[in-house]
């Protein structure tokens, strides 16, 4: 067997940093011990600038989905009208939650692989003819590697009815975007640990302004586990209101760590220098993508293959021969896209790697020479950020 060092490059689970891993195999402490108490006030703190948020960011020990389902219970009560944009899996994944609770739900659709349409989406929601407590949105649609435009989005919101909740899902993006709750008008943004915050999976995180803070406050809606008002309490005093997962607790002051070292702008930088290189070396691969560059997301690209063998050919053999795991689609474009993960500990140089395999891959399969073609058009972008 021929040896590549093996590449995970799936929009999540994401390769963890060895830092981390370290940091989250540290002895344990006790949860109700002032050592807890230290790591967990740094943790809530440390991800303030990851969330742009003025509030310490709540951690949930739980996957994101649950951060999805509390942004809900949390802001909506059960007689509500709510929105949500459904772009993609992860926006039927709202609606299901909603749908689980509530009654009036409203579904603005949006074709899956393009952005929200924003003056469309306030048509819209004049149209409903009713007050809207909550509108719901991905930031990135990881099924279909789209970023909304989540500040234009916020902005026509307010401007439509200030008193409107803006709930952003920030899973597959946050930690490799700029984001900040007042400029970008978004009340409440959740996520996850284990995409671009590089962590193992089983954190969920909240982050909030003091407008849905007070609102979580006053809601009704029945919760216990996901009453994010026990985890505010908890947070005042360091702590948490159920056993939490000490080990990942600590991975987040890692992970906090490697942010400061790089700057948070240069992660940023990163993530877009290898998305603009990947998409142009893909390009040269005679491989269409799926989204526009305008909303082409940071973290996950979206690639169509000419034919459903060239598809599967391509995630077998990265995988069997090249140790490389990629994601294939969701939904209704299972079987018609594959999705590269770019988002964490990624090196630029690390991207190099896929790229070679696929000029590899598809010149076997397509019998026609891609070698060079897509790594010159890759390094051409990459240049101007090493
Ligand atoms: C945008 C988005 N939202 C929600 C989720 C669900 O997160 P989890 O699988 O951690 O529950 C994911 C996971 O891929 C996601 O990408």
């Amino acid at each position: 067997m021929k040896y590549y060092h093996p590449l995970l490059l799936t929009p999540g689970p994401t390769p963890v940093p060895e830092q981390i891993l370290h940091a989250t195999q540290e002895p344990m402490v006790g949860h109700r011990s002032s050592d807890f108490e230290t790591i967990a006030e740094e943790a809530f703190r440390a991800l303030k600038p990851i969330f742009g948020a003025q509030n310490d960011v709540m951690i949930l020990t739980s996957s994101g989905t649950s951060s999805l389902e509390a942004s809900m219970l949390n802001i909506a009560n059960p007689e509500d009208d709510i929105v949500i944009i459904v772009s993609g899996a992860f926006g039927n994944r709202f609606k299901q939650i909603a749908e689980t609770y509530y009654d009036n739900v409203h579904i603005f659709e949006v074709e899956w692989g393009e952005a929200v349409n924003v003056p469309d989406f306030i048509d819209f929601l004049k149209s409903l003819n009713t007050t809207v407590t909550a509108v719901y949105s991905q930031y990135c649609e990881t099924s279909t590697a789209v970023v909304h435009p989540i500040n234009e989005l916020g902005h026509a919101l307010k401007t439509y009815d200030e008193s409107i909740y803006f709930v952003v899902d920030g899973v597959s993006c946050i930690g490799a975007v700029d984001v900040d709750l007042q400029r970008d008008q978004i009340d409440v943004l959740i996520s996850g640990s284990q995409k671009a915050i590089m962590l193992p999976p089983g954190l969920a995180f909240v982050a909030y302004n003091d407008r849905a803070k007070e609102r979580f406050s006053q809601v009704t809606t029945p919760r216990f586990y996901l009453d994010l008002n026990k985890y505010l309490k908890s947070l005042a005093d360091h702590s948490t209101p159920f056993t939490p997962n000490v080990s990942l607790f600590r991975g987040v002051n890692a992970y906090a760590k490697l942010v400061e070292e790089e700057g948070f702008e240069q992660v940023i930088a990163r993530h877009y220098a290898i998305r603009d290189g990947l998409r142009e070396a893909l390009k040269a691969l005679d491989l269409d993508l799926l989204v526009k560059d305008e909303f082409a997301s940071p973290t996950v690209t979206a690639l169509i293959p000419k034919s459903k063998d060239e598809l599967n050919f391509i995630k077998k053999e990265l995988k069997d021969r090249f140790s490389i795991t990629i994601a294939g689609g969701q939904g209704h474009l299972k079987g018609e896209i594959l999705r590269i993960g770019h988002m964490g500990q990624i090196s630029p140089f690390d991207i190099l790697q896929v790229v070679s395999a696929l000029e590899i891959l598809l010149s076997e399969f397509r019998n026609e020479s891609y070698i060079g073609k897509a790594i010159t058009q890759y390094m051409e972008v990459v240049k101007a950020y090493v």
